[in-house]
């Protein structure tokens, strides 16, 4: 393992100004997003929509540091046959790819999940690093509901994990660690606090156990915010401060940086909440985006399949990426978002 290189990687992933693009929803959930614009999940259309992202040139050159992959994607080409990896390459961004298999029921741990992929890893990120890639995402997923999460589910998770990232390292690709606390419940922000301080605890002691080099990982973590269905909405400013108290108290400062996922949040949300932690400042490590939803629902919306639609489609990715770019410097205003609209 080179760990010079690692965490050089690892802090181009985070540069200030720039952030990860989530692209790599799994057959499944980009069918749902695709049915929701009424457009048909054939092998072409997810080509041509995650082609018109990587194709942006100005967002992705300027605000978009990687790209995570689906496995479908890692190995496509572009209509005019240059693979995509390639393009996002031209465009100064690092190809990254998911390499977890999903979730699966975790046994005696009713309603909890664990996510599975470790099998046969080792072997998979080799034939990723030959196809380009530079970094890695496993996404593991703790639910708040009553009696749960519990903390065989908590512990299996991070230890999954530290496994993952542990093989990631030893095939020179820098592990997004990524123990995400869902926002689906009616929890309020304490709650999601202190479930996030616990799995966060457990994460990285796991990775202490399996000796991961810290200064080769990305966090990839939730904000600490209110439930969807919770009585009582956290305004932005409270969400920063206590996601940035909880992160000083769980997060050692060798760790190069942390991309948030959005998770749910709406567009204008997940940037306003990453420019108010911005505004605080004084952190050791760099705060940045590494969003799904939040980046790619704008362009998905404007361009519903339709080919004469890409160029505004392209204009809202631009948009989008550049007010997160702006937000991962606390340089973000709301009016910004008014003039484009
Ligand atoms: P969202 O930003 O839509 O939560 O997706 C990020 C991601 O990669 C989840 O694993």
């Amino acid at each position: 393992m080179n760990l010079a290189e690692l965490n050089k990687v690892a802090r181009a992933m985070v540069t200030p100004g720039k952030g990860i693009l989530a692209a790599d929803e799994s057959s499944g959930t980009i069918k749902k997003r695709f049915d929701a614009i009424s457009v048909e999940c054939t092998e072409d259309n997810r080509r041509d929509y995650r082609e018109l992202m990587f194709r942006t040139h100005e967002a992705m050159s300027k605000y978009i540091s990687g790209v995570i992959l689906y496995d479908e994607t890692i190995w496509q080409k572009a209509k005019d046959g240059t693979p995509l990896v390639d393009v996002i390459k031209k465009a100064g961004s690092i190809p990254g790819i998911k390499v977890d298999e999903g979730t699966k029921p975790l046994p005696n741990c009713p309603g909890e999940l664990i996510t599975a992929g470790l099998d046969k890893l080792a072997d998979r990120l080799v034939k990723y690093y030959e196809q380009g890639a530079r970094f890695a995402k496993w996404r593991a997923v703790i639910d708040i509901a009553p009696g749960i999460p519990s903390y065989a589910a908590i512990h299996t998770n991070a230890h999954a994990l530290a496994r993952y990232a542990a093989l990631c390292q030893a095939a020179q690709i820098v592990p997004i660690v990524e123990p995400e606390v869902l926002m689906d419940g009616d929890h309020d922000i304490d709650r999601c606090y202190e479930v996030t301080e616990f799995v966060l605890k457990e994460t990285f002691q796991q990775l202490y156990y399996q000796k991961v080099s810290l200064e080769g990982i990305v966090l990839k973590p939730n904000m600490a915010v209110s439930g969807k269905k919770s009585a009582k909405k956290a305004s932005v400013q409270e969400v920063a401060e206590k996601t940035v108290k909880l992160l000083k108290n769980c997060v050692p400062g060798a760790v190069p940086g942390i991309a948030f996922l959005s998770g749910g949040q709406s567009d204008e949300e997940a940037t306003a909440h990453l420019d108010a932690m911005n505004k605080i400042g004084g952190l050791p490590w760099n705060l940045t985006f590494s969003y799904g939803r939040a980046l790619q629902a704008a362009p998905q919306k404007a361009w519903s399949g339709k080919g004469e639609n890409v160029a505004s489609a392209q204009r809202a990715f631009l948009h989008r990426a550049h007010m997160n770019g702006l937000a991962s410097m606390g340089q973000w205003k709301s009016d910004l978002e008014k003039k484009a609209a």
